[in-house]
């Protein structure tokens, strides 16, 4: 028997006498019931997630960078190194994986996902979690297929303030009245004129092919590659070929702080204004259809200096990135981290709202990444950010940036993923992928 099939029978044991060839450590079936688990991006906001992953057995590591690939092996010297995560992701019945730790640019983000679930690994994604309307619904899909037994999360750790919690009680027990629209906004702005022109050649550490990945060629310029530990993303995030702006960037984090409050799915329509020039500048507004416990809502995105009309006698502008919940008694404003409640009007007196008593309060998330490695150990227990979630939520944005992009109202059918009343706005749900790359591989 060739080493692959002898390991993928082992493997399939189960229960049973789990044999691995030296060198393989025994993953969440050992006594330990450690995760054996694989760290691509290994720099950055890798490094974020160094601390929380060193519980488990880091047995591989990918960078595109050796340098940067250095630097993660410094830290898990015990861990095989790889420049193509491909290549890591193939390996893995040898190396025993169990899960994947994901901190790459935006653009490789639901490959990488893809060809994780595809091979029944758990994954945490960095935000966002695609870049495309058809990323985000192929990543959705694979992992609802697989969601009794595989762990997501996407890197939306704000999530687990205690605020989230309290503003969705807030909101879902009726403090504003019956919910009527919500307004979210973040004052980023990276304005760039285009793509950086060719300069020099890459240095030999850096293996420039694979980092553009699947995105069409642009030339070098050292300068996508000049940001500092963790903030590197502010230097390629504004190109549509490597992420998404400020949509995907602090978008992925303040409109969740919306959507976790107003329990939304998919949109029926989408439509965003902003300057022609400059994707940086794109509100978004969208329907999002009733749910079983409020009527249809019109959700709003603001970025590139343009914010919400402030409520009477409070300034929006005081936040940077936050949400606004206008209902028919009042408004909610609310930051990551705290909230405050503006009733308004004669019958504003609050005799509608009963809080909620303390037992009936949602439970603290507690650590956002250990909530994941909890979840890949026992999934039956639910993780804040899943990708069917995250999944809806930058589905949504994206549309909106389809909206930007033609310039129209868009009708949409979240059950098949098609725009129905603007023909040419389904060529812009999908990226175009250089060849030999696959999304769902
Ligand atoms: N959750 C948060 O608060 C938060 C904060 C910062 C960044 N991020 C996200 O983390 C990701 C990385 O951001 P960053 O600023 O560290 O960027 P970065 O450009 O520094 O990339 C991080 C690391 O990934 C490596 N890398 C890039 N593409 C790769 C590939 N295809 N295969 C293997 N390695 C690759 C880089 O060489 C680098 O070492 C982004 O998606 C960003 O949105 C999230």
């Amino acid at each position: 028997m060739k080493r692959r099939e002898f390991l993928k029978s082992a493997l399939v044991t189960g229960a049973g006498l789990l044999i691995l060839p030296g060198g393989v450590r025994a993953g969440r079936n050992s006594p330990g019931n450690k995760l054996n688990i694989a760290l691509i991006g290994t720099w950055g906001r890798g490094a974020a997630h160094f601390d929380a992953i060193a519980s488990e057995n880091v047995v591989a590591l990918c960078d595109i960078n050796e340098d940067h690939l250095a630097f993660g092996a410094k830290r898990f010297p015990g861990a095989k190194t790889y420049v193509d995560w491909r290549k890591l992701l193939d390996d893995h019945q040898a190396l025993g994986l169990d899960a994947v730790v994901c901190c790459t640019a935006d653009h490789t983000h639901a490959f990488i996902a893809n060809w994780a679930l595809n091979r029944e690994l758990h994954v945490y994604m960095e935000k966002p979690l695609a870049i495309s309307v058809e990323e985000a619904r192929v990543v959705r899909t694979n992992w609802l297929k697989r969601k009794s037994k595989l762990a997501t999360q996407v890197g939306m750790q704000r999530h687990a303030n205690p605020n989230f919690n309290r503003v969705f009680e807030l909101i879902r027990d009726g403090a504003v009245g019956e919910l009527q629209a919500a307004y979210a906004w973040g004052n980023r702005q990276i304005r760039r004129p285009g793509y950086l022109p060719a300069q020099g050649a890459p240095p030999p550490n850096l293996h420039y092919d694979l980092w553009l990945g699947p995105s069409p060629d642009h030339p070098y310029n050292p300068g996508y590659f000049s940001g500092g530990p963790g903030a590197n993303c502010l230097q390629w995030n504004m190109y549509w070929d490597f992420g998404a702006g400020q949509i995907g960037d602090m978008g992925s984090h303040t409109m969740d702080l919306l959507w976790n409050a107003v329990d939304a799915k998919l949109p029926t329509s989408a439509e965003a204004k902003g300057e022609k020039f400059n994707p940086e500048v794109t509100p978004v507004e969208c329907e999002s259809p009733a749910n079983d416990w409020r009527g249809p809502l019109r959700v709003h995105w603001y970025q590139g200096g343009l914010m919400p009309n402030s409520p009477p006698n409070y300034d929006l502008k005081k936040i940077d990135h936050g949400a606004m919940f206008k209902g028919t008694k009042g408004f909610l404003v609310a930051g990551f981290g705290s909230r405050v409640l503006l009733p308004f009007g004669d019958n504003a007196d609050m005799t509608y709202y009963k809080p909620r008593p303390q037992d009936k309060m949602l439970p603290p998330i507690g650590d956002f990444q250990k909530q994941w490695i909890n979840a890949c150990k026992k999934p039956s227990l639910k993780t804040a950010c899943d990708f069917e979630y995250s999944g809806n939520m930058i589905e949504q944005m994206l549309l909106g940036l389809v909206a930007y992009r033609v310039g129209k109202k868009l009708e949409y059918d979240g059950a098949t993923g098609r725009v129905t009343n603007v023909a040419e706005a389904n060529a812009l749900l999908r990226r175009t992928y250089r060849p030999g790359w696959t999304l769902n591989g």
